[in-house]
């Protein structure tokens, strides 16, 4: 069993980075003390993702944008100017395999060859082609009391992994690990927290919906619809362009009144899709596992569409909030306080990624 790359410890800095379809995001941290500290962050929208919306064929855009990665890095890089260059970067989900298995307790080493064992059957890929990661999310017993475990495995194809390398040291940074998006994201929205929690983070191009406890992934899947099928919705209803659907969004969210309220009207169709996708990963759970989710955490970008909170809180029927990483696990300096209730939400996986090995010593 290989782990992508071992952890590395010591060190009290770190860069998060987040390779979106719509933008670059890097976040800075440092370790004091046992607390973890925001000290910079950045992000760098894609050229022209607004204009890729309407293409006909979804190409991933992680494909298009991957000759310009390095060059964004490198500009992103620039203008945070970093005091380290190690960095731990996301990978999203749809690049990735993942499974919850459920196996009899073991020690780590037995773990890993039955890991390996159980990938065999379960990836839909040649082993020898892709990295396997694998981690303990909880103990339990079965019901003739023998010790059980669940173990969260995921796959990425070398391939992958070998072009995030080259994107990287082509911009000058030391990638000291790649991990899911949802991975991240469980890290810093439910560390020690022992709810069970649905995150639902909405991106440009997808969705990312996961269920999360303690800190830990336990599942993970993603809808098509995202942010970008709501400006294309009010550019589409209102004949306006790309650009200008994407301002109205941001300005009126759901929240809109009189006139403005068409702007919701047109969205919501679009919304509730994202939202029912959500509840039957939810529900799903639920019914596989005989436990329910008690409540629902809203990140990426459109978490931050005005009214969201409460649409979803009803959509999903049990309450749903803003991501807010920095009231946990990262502090957040007060100069950065103007921006920090929009930070938050957006910033939630490179933060993720960021603490992933601070928070270890
Ligand atoms: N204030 C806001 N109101 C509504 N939507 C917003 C707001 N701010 C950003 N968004 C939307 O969030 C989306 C971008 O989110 P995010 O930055 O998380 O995407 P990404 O990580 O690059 O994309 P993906 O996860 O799909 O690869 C865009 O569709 C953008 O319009
Ligand atoms: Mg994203």
């Amino acid at each position: 069993m290989t782990n992508f790359f071992s952890r590395f410890s010591g060190r009290n800095s770190c860069l998060g980075v987040d390779i979106g379809t719509a933008s670059i995001k890097l976040v800075e941290l440092g370790s004091a003390g046992g607390k973890v500290e925001l000290k910079n962050y950045g992000s760098l929208e894609v050229k022209g993702h607004l204009d890729r919306i309407n293409d006909a064929i979804q190409t991933s855009s992680l494909e298009a944008m991957d000759k310009d990665t390095a060059e964004l890095l490198k500009t992103l890089i620039e203008s945070v100017k970093p005091g380290t260059r190690d960095t731990i970067a996301s990978l999203p989900v749809f690049s990735a395999f993942t499974s919850l298995v459920e196996l009899p307790d073991m020690q780590n080493s037995e773990t890993a060859q039955a890991m390996e064992y159980q990938a065999k059957s379960l990836v839909p890929m040649p082993i020898e082609k892709v990295h396997l990661d694998w981690f303990r999310v909880g103990r339990g017993q079965d019901a003739s009391g023998v010790k059980q475990q669940r173990v969260f495995l995921t796959a990425v194809p070398k391939r992958q992994v070998d072009k995030y390398k080259s994107i990287f040291s082509e911009a000058g940074l030391n990638l000291r690990a790649l991990e899911l998006e949802t991975v991240a994201s469980a890290r810093v929205l439910t560390g020690g927290d022992g709810a069970l929690t649905l995150i639902v983070d909405i991106g440009a191009r997808s969705t990312a919906i996961s269920i999360a406890q303690n800190g830990l992934l336990l599942h993970s899947a993603q809808a098509d619809f995202a942010g970008s099928s709501l400006t294309q919705a009010i550019s589409r209803g209102l004949g306006i362009n790309i650009q200008r659907a994407e301002e109205l969004k941001k300005q009126k969210g759901l929240l809109g009144k009189g006139g403005e309220y068409e702007v919701s009207t047109l969205m919501l169709p679009y919304l509730d899709v994202i939202l029912s996708e959500a509840k039957r990963v939810k529900e799903s759970y639920e019914n596989a596992h005989s436990i329910k989710v008690g409540r629902a955490v809203l990140a990426g970008g459109g978490a931050n569409l005005l009214g969201l909170e409460e649409r979803a809180s009803d959509a999903l029927a049990i309450p749903a909030v803003k991501a807010e990483p920095f009231e946990g696990a990262v502090a957040c300096p007060k100069m950065f306080s103007p921006v920090v209730k929009e930070l938050g939400a957006p910033f939630a996986v490179a933060l993720g990624l960021g603490i992933r090995d601070l928070n270890k010593q």
